[in-house]
């Protein structure tokens, strides 16, 4: 199946009452672990990839490898820019045709936000999905954090997204990327900002979430949650695992074989706990 619009797999996952797992990918072998998990459970999913992870290869060849590897696939998948933090970064990931895009200026001043939010609108046509981000997610991810936190507003929430005109709205509401144990969602935060949001939420930073909250997201408008730390460590962890048993080891195929198994287990076990009564 080709690449699907944003829009489309928000609008299946709504109307099938589901949330999207959104998984970061680097490279080949973190893609072929996601899809494999996705066949597995059919779930419509987001395949994303930050700027700073394109360092290595670029948004095209990102591209060709998951369209490649999407052909086989029946699952509607969307390819997303995660953290657009520029409009160069926008301009990049849709020359490259990716299908969804994020810009996140929410470290700047809500004004500027909205300004750069919406110019990110114009530039997009109108199938590919936009997501914004209100509220600044605290945490880090490769080595890149806001300065100050800040947790979404509720009473800028409606302005926000009218102005910006976005179809998913980014969320800090207690989450926060990367590895961090104590990060817990304020469901009454998050409550408030649903009932002031006309589009559907996202929630960054799944890695850190105990199953139990994740698995409630549903039924707060969340529609995509995005999980990147759960997955690079597991293909880091086989790497080291291997190198650590046998330091002569020379096997690349076998040990990346197995760390595409190891991301295929994380992607399946996320999308299920999401999921607790669909998939
Ligand atoms: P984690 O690394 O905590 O899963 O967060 C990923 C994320 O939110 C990517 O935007």
């Amino acid at each position: 199946m080709a690449l699907v619009s944003g829009t489309e797999v928000v609008n299946e996952c709504l109307s099938r009452g589901l949330v999207a797992g959104a998984f970061n990918t680097t490279n080949i072998e973190t893609t072929m672990g996601i899809v494999q998990a996705i066949e597995r459970v059919g779930v419509p999913t987001f395949i994303q990839v930050a700027p700073t992870n394109v360092a290595l290869s670029g948004y095209e060849y990102i591209y060709d490898m998951v369209r490649r590897r999407l052909e086989t696939t029946d699952v509607p998948v969307a390819l997303h820019l995660d953290h657009g933090k520029s409009l160069d970064a926008v301009e990049g990931a849709l020359a490259a045709r990716f299908t969804s895009v994020m810009i996140d200026a929410s470290e700047a001043p809500y004004e500027e936000n909205i300004a750069t939010s919406a110019r990110a609108r114009e530039m997009c046509p109108p199938e590919v999905a936009l997501e914004a981000e209100l509220g600044s997610i605290g945490g880090k991810e490769d080595e890149i954090g806001p300065d100050h936190a800040s947790n979404t507003d509720p009473n800028q929430v409606g302005h926000f997204v009218e102005a910006v005109q976005c179809d998913m709205l980014a969320v800090s509401v207690g989450n926060v990327h990367g590895y961090a144990p104590d990060a817990r969602i304020d469901f009454d935060l998050l409550a408030d900002v649903r009932s002031a949001s006309s589009v559907p939420l996202v929630v960054h930073g799944g890695s850190g979430l105990p199953a139990e909250q994740l698995g409630r997201l549903h039924e707060f408008g969340v529609v995509k949650v995005n999980v990147a730390s759960d997955l690079r460590n597991a293909m880091i962890r086989t790497f080291g695992e291997a190198y650590a048993a046998n330091p002569d080891e020379v096997s690349l195929i076998r040990v990346s074989k197995e760390a595409v198994a190891a991301i295929a287990d994380v992607v399946e076990r996320r999308i299920r706990i999401l999921n607790p009564t669909a998939a």
